[in-house]
């Protein structure tokens, strides 16, 4: 087979781009390791920002986003039994949208299909060959047959754990990480959100997050421990916590209920650099994590996929290599400043093994900074409703 850029990975950013690409008249593949009801069955955050939206519009897929998605204009942060709210919309004139990723890779699952393009699922042994040359080739395997596509380029979006960030060399990759000391343990539930915008607390037992996906779908989420497991919690075990650790006044009336999902998601900071290698691009967790703290994990790949698509874009209509050779520059200057604030975020609101009684108080006296501080506030909002590209 031969198509001009071949997607490896079926998440949200390989679609994009490919939708994307598709727009403007380029072809492609995408490869899946997996099959869709796999992918369509992993629950990740719900918060885009607006260069996200502007993007499924671009792609042509934004119709039920507009339709179901809520716009919210702030988000409260608690600090034990206080609470105050930052407000987007003051000051940035920008709301988040609330739209599960789920929701957004079955619309572009859906517009693709419809689009007549082709996705390959259950693939496996996915090799990419030649990248540093003019005629890069993938192979993989589907029941044990091999198969081939060359290609123009190469674009990994196959997520942390997948092959395309090991095909560049070690010898022109560099890694950058921190793992933090403790894990996420989320819950779905079928009943209606304890608030109508989101709420970050930082308590004495730990973080807590409540945040929803629509009037009667709600998501919550605990710092947990690394050694635990979800079936340690049991449901009641969890709403107890999540009480404890949020402001009375929501803790009196949160509607609980059974989980339709559990799970533990650990917590970790990576970059690798460059983010491309010859015609090969790496997009999204391929490339770089940020802990959950921010929201900023399907929003970041979505600035490498903005900065990608142009880039093809313009080496086809006109030829032009300057956005192919300054992909990685670009991407990572926005991403390094995502990691920054997802990093600085999560700093703030958990409660770390060895923080001593002066880290304590360090922490707190920032949340009080940032309770009272209209500049610190206006910061905040900044990089949480998304920094420009
Ligand atoms: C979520 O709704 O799953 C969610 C929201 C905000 C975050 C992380 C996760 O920061």
């Amino acid at each position: 087979m031969r198509t001009q850029v071949v997607v490896i990975g079926g998440g949200p950013s390989g679609l994009l781009l490919s939708q994307l690409l598709h727009v403007h008249g380029i072809d492609s593949i995408v490869l899946e390791r997996k099959t869709k009801d796999y992918v369509l069955g992993r629950i990740r955050a719900g918060v885009l920002e607006q260069g996200f939206v502007n993007l499924m519009e671009k792609a042509g897929v934004a119709d039920r986003l507009h339709a179901e998605g809520f716009e919210h204009d702030g988000t409260l942060i608690a600090f034990d039994d206080d609470c105050f709210r930052i407000d987007f919309n003051a000051q940035t004139g920008t709301p988040v949208v609330i739209y599960g990723q789920t929701e957004v890779t079955r619309d572009l699952y859906e517009a693709r299909e419809a689009a007549g393009g082709t996705l390959i699922f259950n693939t496996e042994d996915v090799t990419i060959h030649d990248a540093d040359t003019d005629h890069p080739f993938v192979t993989y395997s589907v029941d044990g047959q091999e198969q081939r596509i060359d290609a123009d380029f190469v674009a990994g979006c196959d997520g942390f754990h997948g092959v395309s960030r090991q095909a560049i060399p070690l010898s022109v990759r560099r890694e950058y990480e921190k793992v933090y000391p403790f894990g996420w343990l989320g819950i779905l539930s079928e009943t209606p959100p304890v608030h109508d915008e989101l709420i970050y607390s930082s308590s004495r037992r730990g973080f807590a997050l409540c945040s929803m996906r629509n009037e009667n779908l709600s998501r919550y989420y605990i710092q947990c421990s690394l050694s635990d497991s979800p079936d340690d919690w049991t449901d009641s075990a969890f709403w107890a916590e999540l009480k404890r650790r949020i402001p009375k006044t929501f803790a009196d009336h949160l509607v609980t209920g059974p989980s339709i999902e559990k799970s533990i998601a650990p917590l970790r900071s990576f970059v690798t650099e460059p983010m491309q290698w010859g015609r090969l691009f790496l997009c999204g967790d391929a490339a770089h994590i940020v802990p959950p703290t921010g929201a900023k994990g399907l929003n970041t790949a979505s600035s490498d996929v903005y900065y990608l698509h142009n880039a093809l874009r313009d080496y086809y209509d006109h030829g032009s290599r300057d956005g192919i050779d300054a992909y990685s520059q670009n991407a990572l200057t926005r991403i390094w400043k995502a990691e920054r604030f997802s990093w600085w975020f999560s700093s703030l609101m958990h409660r770390f093994p060895d923080q001593s009684e002066f880290d304590l108080k360090i922490q707190r006296a920032e949340i009080d900074f940032l309770r009272t501080n209209t500049a610190a506030q206006k910061a905040m909002a900044e990089n949480y409703v998304g920094l420009p590209y």
